[in-house]
């Protein structure tokens, strides 16, 4: 039996150096420490050996069961720092490495053009006031001069919504006369950014959606003069250099008279293109003397006051401060396009 026990220790730290997990560890101590170990057999056949031999078996499987206790222990250790090492080698943090920087967006080049158009009539003493997208039809057409049923509202293609006499805005007029209603009887210098919506066709030149930006000067005596001087100066700081521009005679029910302003076109130079269906000039602008029945409607006696009003499409003039020739890229969301601004 001694003899037994001293081959199974040998064997069992001989195996036990090459244990490498908790698993292993605990299949080994079943082996050589549990019910069908040679020590616990060693203890069973005690009691059928001679009273010379019992202790110094006892003894020795004592021992034995001592040392592989304390050395499978020991290996337990070794094995979790083991384990430790290898954790911290692979799952290493290196806290001196950058961080990751977020991506950070930018303003749409149309705000940024819309926050052009702002600065520069700031600077003249034009305050930027606000109106809803969703309107009465009363706003939209009939306090502009065009009354029910009246063929020039035909200009302007409209969403209608279920609500009777509420549609989406189709340009930003309307909010001339809430200007108006809110200032009278004092003069008015105001510019009225804000989206737009048209039922429409979509092309390179026009969207559905989009925005404008109103303006409206009200006093005692201003001129048609005073139009063209505020329109070729917002041209020329908006581009920063003399740009080649022409007033047009035109229609608008709510000016009288009306004028569009046209830029050179930018594509073509003044050749003629798609882009500028052949005439050389750009659209940039719908503007005129406010018509009386608009002052009326918002308040103000036309025998004292006068003024005058323009929109401008910040998308087209976005199109030709970057040289753009689809204005659907505007709405697309593709940052290929956006980020080049
Ligand atoms: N509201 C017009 C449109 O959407 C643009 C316009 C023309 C605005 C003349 C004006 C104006 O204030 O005086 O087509």
């Amino acid at each position: 039996m001694l003899e037994k026990l001293d081959q199974t220790e040998q064997k069992a730290l001989a195996e036990l150096a090459h244990l490498d997990d908790e698993e292993s560890l605990l299949q080994w101590r079943a082996e050589y420490l549990g019910k069908k170990s040679t020590v616990t057999e060693a203890f069973t056949v005690m009691r059928e050996l001679s009273k010379e031999e019992r202790p110094l078996v006892g003894k020795r499987a004592n021992e034995v069961r001592q040392a592989l206790e304390s050395a499978m222990e020991a290996r337990r250790e070794a094995v979790k720092q083991r384990e430790l090492m290898k954790a911290l080698e692979t799952d290493k943090l290196d806290v001196t490495l950058p961080g990751r920087t977020p991506q950070v967006g930018h303003l749409h080049p149309v705000t940024q053009t819309m926050r052009l158009i702002y600065r520069i009539f700031g600077d003249m003493g034009f305050q930027v006031y606000r109106s809803r997208e969703v309107e009465t039809d009363d706003y939209n057409f009939t306090f502009l001069n065009m009354p029910a049923h009246h063929p020039a509202r035909d200009m302007w293609d409209t969403f209608y919504t279920n609500q009777e006499g509420v549609i989406l805005r189709t340009h930003t007029s309307p909010g001339q006369v809430h200007a108006m209603r809110e200032y009278h009887p004092d003069p008015i210098r105001v510019i009225l950014p804000g989206m737009c919506f048209r039922y429409e066709q979509v092309s390179y030149r026009s969207e559905m959606q989009f925005t404008q930006v109103e303006g409206l000067a009200v006093g005692e005596d201003i001129t048609f003069g005073d139009l063209k001087g505020t329109l070729s100066d917002f041209a020329r700081r908006l581009f920063q250099r003399e740009v080649r521009t022409r007033f047009r005679a035109s229609h608008f029910p709510f000016t009288e008279p009306s004028a569009e302003m046209d830029m050179e076109c930018f594509i073509c130079g003044g050749e003629g293109c798609p882009v500028c269906k052949y005439t050389g000039w750009l659209e940039i602008l719908g503007s005129g003397v406010v018509h009386p029945n608009v002052l009326r409607f918002g308040g103000y006696d036309p025998e004292k006051f006068t003024g005058f009003a323009f929109g401008i499409g910040p998308e087209r003039l976005t199109m030709l401060l970057h040289q753009i020739d689809d204005i659907r890229n505007f709405w697309r969301n593709d940052l290929r396009f956006l980020e080049q601004f």
